[in-house]
């Protein structure tokens, strides 16, 4: 079993650069089945696990991935045979379901076991399933566990989604850009993602207008041939290196960012009293003095990004005053909070809503990642803290960061990644 292990309270300085944006990469990567050509993807997180597993879902169902660099691959999906994916395959992340919307774009059909990933309360796939439908294809879901799609051929069609969904609006894109005629979805999600794939898509011979904005047009295609592609910057990981720098009073420049997608998380770091500046590629943040509160409310983008809610959290663990975090895209988004509660924090979580007393400081203990973003709130809060933290279930952190260790050590932090042994693995001498 691994954990890391920070002895904290060193503020962070110097240079960082952030890797390419996983839910980007997890939207594209499936997206390049689509292609009746080779497809080449720079910029991808391609050590985070999450990365690995669509890759390897890809070669299951038939397609050659070639690794040309760290950071690049060259797709060819032209032997892509099968419409079937196993709950083997699907189990590891949220994102294995973009393969229902691609293979049911490519093939008419799909047979894809319902997806993992971070338990952040209930899950439900209705509003990609009423998209898959309005395009004219039969979905069932079979003992809950299998989503089974088939349409002769799709049409384009209007959709509506009741609700503002990543996930859906992904899904839908894929399914709609070869179906015949227009399809129009309302109350799109407007995430940097969501554009990153539309532009993806463009470049691969679709027509997909007013991505970012709350109705996206998908004019279906014949085909689409293949393209070389650069994804964006991660706002999340760029995110989280900023709350670091501010929780330890540190002066950070993060490189490869886009600042655009960042407006809301530094808005909110300004309110706490930290220095934010801007440059095109790269955006530096300084803090000094001890963080003063403020509230957050977590929206869908351009809001305050849910992704981003444990780690600001941390923030405002050692702010001066009580600030108050409304969690509205997911009902069980804060069981990190008891894990920074150990650590001394003053957090009382009723429902939806966090109210964090900030204390002066936190102090170092055994901690564990409950999920991706939570894990990344424990680094936070270990570089934060006086003394030594332990953080278990890293795994869960090694899914959405990439070289974590070795990118904190590099401004300063001391963490380091230890093999521990589980007791129940030790032999029973007898
Ligand atoms: C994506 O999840 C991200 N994951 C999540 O990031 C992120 O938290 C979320 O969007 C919101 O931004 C990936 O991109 C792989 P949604 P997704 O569909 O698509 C409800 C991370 O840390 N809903 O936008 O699953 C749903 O329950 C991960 O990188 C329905 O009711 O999120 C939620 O309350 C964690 N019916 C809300 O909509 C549906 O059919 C938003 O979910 C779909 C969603």
């Amino acid at each position: 079993m691994e954990k890391y292990v920070i002895n904290g309270g060193t503020p962070l300085y110097g240079e960082v650069s952030v890797s390419g944006a996983k839910n980007a990469a997890l939207a594209i990567i499936p997206a390049a089945i689509l292609s009746q050509d080779i497809c080449v993807i720079e910029n991808l997180p391609l050590s985070i696990s999450d990365v690995r597993y669509m890759i390897a879902t890809l070669r299951h169902i038939g397609a050659d991935v070639r690794y040309i660099d760290k950071s690049s691959i060259e797709i060819d999906s032209r032997k892509v045979s099968s419409y079937v994916i196993s709950h083997d395959m699907t189990k590891h992340l949220r994102a294995s379901y973009y393969f229902i919307g691609a293979l049911l774009g490519r093939f008419g059909r799909a047979r894809v076991a319902m997806p993992g990933g971070c338990y952040l309360g209930p899950r439900p796939i209705d509003q990609h399933i009423k998209g898959f439908e309005a395009l004219g294809a039969k979905v069932s879901v079979e003992d809950n566990a299998i989503v089974e799609a088939s349409s002769e051929k799709l049409f384009g069609a209007p959709v509506y989604l009741d609700i503002v969904s990543v996930g859906a609006t992904v899904n839908i894109m894929l399914a709609a850009v070869k179906a015949e005629g227009m399809t129009v979805i309302e109350n799109a999600a407007k995430e940097p993602h969501i554009v990153d794939l539309a532009n993806f898509l463009n470049s691969m011979g679709a027509d997909i207008r007013g991505a970012g904005t709350d109705v996206i047009k998908i004019r279906g295609v014949e085909n689409l041939h293949g393209c070389t592609y650069s994804i964006i910057p991660d706002q999340i990981e760029a995110g989280t290196f900023m709350v670091a720098a501010a929780a330890t009073k540190g002066n950070l420049l993060i490189k490869n960012v886009i600042p655009k997608h960042l407006e809301s998380i530094s808005t909110k770091l300004v309110e706490c009293g930290a220095t934010v500046e801007e440059y095109d590629e790269a955006i530096r943040v300084s803090m000094d003095t001890r963080p003063g509160k403020c509230n957050i409310k977590t929206m869908p983008h351009p809001g305050f990004p849910t992704d981003m809610q444990p780690q600001i959290a941390v923030l405002l663990a050692l702010a001066d005053g009580t600030s108050l975090i409304s969690e509205s895209i997911w009902s069980n988004r804060f069981r990190y909070t008891e894990q920074l509660i150990r650590m001394g924090a003053k957090i009382n979580v009723d429902g939806q809503i966090a109210m964090i007393h900030g204390v002066e400081a936190l102090k170092g203990a055994p901690v564990r990642a409950d999920d991706l973003r939570a894990g990344a709130a424990m680094i936070i809060a270990g570089l934060a803290a006086q003394g030594r933290t332990e953080i278990e279930e890293i795994s869960h952190i090694r899914r959405g960061y990439e070289n974590v260790v070795e990118k904190i050590s590099n401004i300063g932090g001391d963490i380091r990644m230890v093999y521990c042994v589980d007791p129940l693995d030790i032999n029973d001498a007898g």
